[in-house]
């Protein structure tokens, strides 16, 4: 007897529907996209508890003959193509004919419709695909289509779902990306009935653009336009202020569909390059039009990937118009923009502009917090501004840490330790006691000190006492030392016994930071943290937002506490070792990490941990080319002799090098 079935129509229906619909985010995309190809002007999606409970999307488009509304639930039923020569020439979202067949063959599905011609509008209800009735009822023109129970019958694809707010984020992250492309069409969106935005649908990108992604990212934005090999190119890219650690702000849409494109995305960052640090990504709005019949969109069941018949042209055509436009804006002055012109309507991952009150309570401090530093983007540049390193100034509002006392500039009483040249017996300060000194000196200079050629060196020796006459076994082992001087602001020169130490004064003290802050974590269980006394909003995407609500006990294991609403994350306590614009930073990049790297075996949670910590003390450790007083240094030379076993900082470079004195000798000529 044969092996072989046929599958039933509702099997075959619902494997089907998997390829297409896999979660909520996938029904929103094809729902608003109906919306679209239906010329729909005004769109409104909204869902509950993730889009499980429900999904609605609302809009103002041609709407549906009755007859058509059960024809609409079958598979391979289209109104957007006829035959397959329509296949290469099509400017629709749509032209499968399965969306709807996919979504209602998982959920319970109801569609109220209305054209301008129809004297009333027809309301369709289905469960699993199949109508049970249809009925005419009051509604205005377009269509509302509403899923509910999604997945009710596919129990083994409603456990793969993530948490409701991790597909929350999922939707908000497509409904964007949506919007971006179309700023004719007015989007809103709705996440258990709050707003999340809303666009204006005025036809200004830039207005689009500041709705969705905020009012900050789109005032540091360049405006492109180009053409190229029949393709043009229009939309906005980010400044070189305006760059992430990830591809996850790099849109692209081809004639209007958002897609994944590798060729776009590599002509991007290669025109980019010296214009940004290499380890960050672009962030850019991009559209490209060009003929339907140069691109394939038919490759992919959820329509996210094209082919193009040449892809040269497009890498060019990219490329140039992002590279032209970054060439001329190194001169351009400052862009003005309309304050109405750029309203923010966003809630969700949202970025609290400088000098806007950071939500929460409102705490009076005594001491008058630091001065918000200024929008860099509107000091006109001295030089091209894409010559100037990116110090990134980061979408954070700054409150500053509970235990900062403003002024605390003086060095702790207690620190008495010789000063000038001599020999020096190690201070009596902890680890953490010399970030606290540390702090107090970032507090007070929070910018690098100018080249060293224009400081007056400190104490240098006249004379070289010799050491005791003792030759200590390794040059690690001896607490007794003579300070030479320090080379480059970078480089401790340290005599000792019949050696000469060089000290790289960062690598050293970054890992003397990390063995103690490790330590710290493996007897706690945690680093330690600091609480904030005003919270600390950080912008995130609702990627970083969902890695954000899914390893919160992870990221609370490495210092940092924060409330997850729906208004977004503020940080509320952070790594007891760094400043909060260096937390902010860390934090950012921690959840760009997580979110990048999710499922792929080299992203444990103990090689992140471990990232973490020797990041934490890398930004808390003191910096080369910057200049620190000599208990700081003493403390550090000293900490150096005492700990034999150290000899590479957390990212495998030296910390020390050694050269004896007979070697010097040696070179010249003094011994043979
Ligand atoms: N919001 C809407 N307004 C008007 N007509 C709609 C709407 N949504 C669906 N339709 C009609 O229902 C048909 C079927 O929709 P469905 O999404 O299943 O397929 P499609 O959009 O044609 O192709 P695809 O599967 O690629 O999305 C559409 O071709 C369109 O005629
Ligand atoms: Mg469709």
């Amino acid at each position: 007897m044969g092996k072989i079935n046929v599958l039933s129509f509702d099997v075959a229906n619902l494997i089907a529907a998997g390829e297409v619909v896999e979660r909520p985010s996938s029904v929103l995309k094809e729902l608003i996209e109906n919306s679209i190809d239906a010329g729909a002007t005004e769109v409104v999606a909204e869902i509950k508890r993730g889009g499980v409970a429900l999904i609605r999307v609302s809009d103002n488009g041609c709407g549906m003959d009755k007859e058509d509304l059960p024809v609409a639930l079958q598979r391979h039923a289209t109104s957007k193509i006829h035959g397959k020569e329509d296949l290469s020439s099509i400017m629709t979202l749509g032209f499968r004919g399965e969306a709807l067949a996919a979504i209602s063959s998982v959920s319970e599905v109801t569609i109220i419709t209305k054209t301008k011609e129809a004297e009333s509008a027809s309301m369709l209800t289905s469960e699993g695909g199949h109508v049970i009735d249809i009925t005419e009822v009051g509604a205005a023109d377009g269509t509302t289509v509403v899923v509910e129970n999604l997945f009710y019958n596919v129990p083994a694809r409603r456990k793969f779902l993530k948490k409701d707010a991790t597909e929350a984020m999922n939707v908000a992250a497509l409904v964007e990306r949506v919007a971006l492309s179309r700023p004719d069409i007015s989007i809103q969106l709705l996440i258990d009935g709050e707003e999340k935005f809303k666009t204006p649908g005025d036809g200004d990108l830039l207005h689009t653009i500041s709705a969705v992604l905020g009012r900050d990212f789109a005032k540091k934005t360049l405006h492109i336009d180009g053409e190229a090999n029949g393709i043009r190119v229009t939309g906005y890219i980010g400044t070189s202020e305006n760059v992430r650690k990830n591809r996850n702000l790099e849109n692209f849409f081809i004639n209007g569909r958002y897609v994944k494109s590798l060729t776009a995305a590599a002509a991007l960052e290669k025109a980019y390059t010296s214009y940004i640090a290499p380890e960050c990504f672009p962030a850019c709005v991009i559209s490209l039009s060009m003929s339907p019949s140069s691109v394939d969109v038919n490759v992919h069941p959820a329509k996210l990937e094209v082919k193009f018949s040449d892809e040269r042209p497009v890498f060019e055509a990219v490329y140039h118009t992002v590279r032209r436009t970054l060439e001329s804006a190194a001169y351009r002055p400052e862009m003005t923009l309309g304050k109405d012109a750029l309203k923010d309507t966003r809630t969700v991952g949202a970025f609290v502009p400088l000098g806007e009150k950071p939500k929460g309570e409102q705490i009076t401090l005594g001491a008058t917090p630091p001065p918000l530093r200024e929008n860099p983007y509107r000091t006109p540049p001295t030089r091209p501004s894409y010559d100037a390193p990116v110090s990134a100034p980061r979408t954070v509002s700054y409150a500053p840490p509970t235990q900062r006392a403003a002024g605390h500039t003086d060095i702790p009483d207690r620190l008495s330790v010789a000063s000038g040249a001599g020999h020096t017996q190690t201070p009596e300060m902890t680890p953490r006691e010399s970030l606290d000194l540390l702090r107090a000196y970032r507090d007070a200079s929070p910018a690098p000190t100018p080249p060293p050629v224009a400081r007056p060196t400190e104490s240098a020796p006249t004379s070289a006492p010799t050491p005791d006459g003792q030759t200590p076994a390794t040059p690690f082992t001896d607490t007794s030392y003579r300070y030479v001087g320090e080379a480059f602001d970078c480089y401790l020169m340290v005599e000792v016994g019949d050696d000469l130490l060089v000290i790289d004064k960062h690598a050293a003290h970054e890992r003397i930071l990390f063995e103690e802050i490790k330590k710290s974590h493996e007897s706690d269980g945690r680093v330690a943290s600091q609480s904030l006394l005003l919270p600390l909003p950080v912008s995130l995407t609702p990627e970083e937002l969902s890695a954000a609500t899914e390893y919160q006990s992870e990221l609370l294991s490495v210092g940092f506490e924060y409330d997850l609403d729906a208004s977004g994350v503020s940080l509320t306590a952070i790594p007891d070792a760094i400043g909060a614009s260096d937390a902010a930073d860390l934090f950012v990049s921690m959840t760009a990490e997580i979110a990048a790297g999710r499922g792929t075996p080299a992203n444990t949670e103990a090689i992140r941990r471990e990232k973490a910590l020797y990041q934490i003390a890398c930004k808390a450790a003191i910096k080369g080319g910057r200049h620190y007083e000599r208990p700081v240094i003493d403390w550090l030379i000293a900490k150096v002799l005492s700990l034999p076993d150290i000899i590479v900082c957390p990212h495998g470079r030296p910390i020390a090098y050694r050269l004896s004195k007979r070697e010097l000798d040696r070179r010249f000529d003094r011994i043979k």
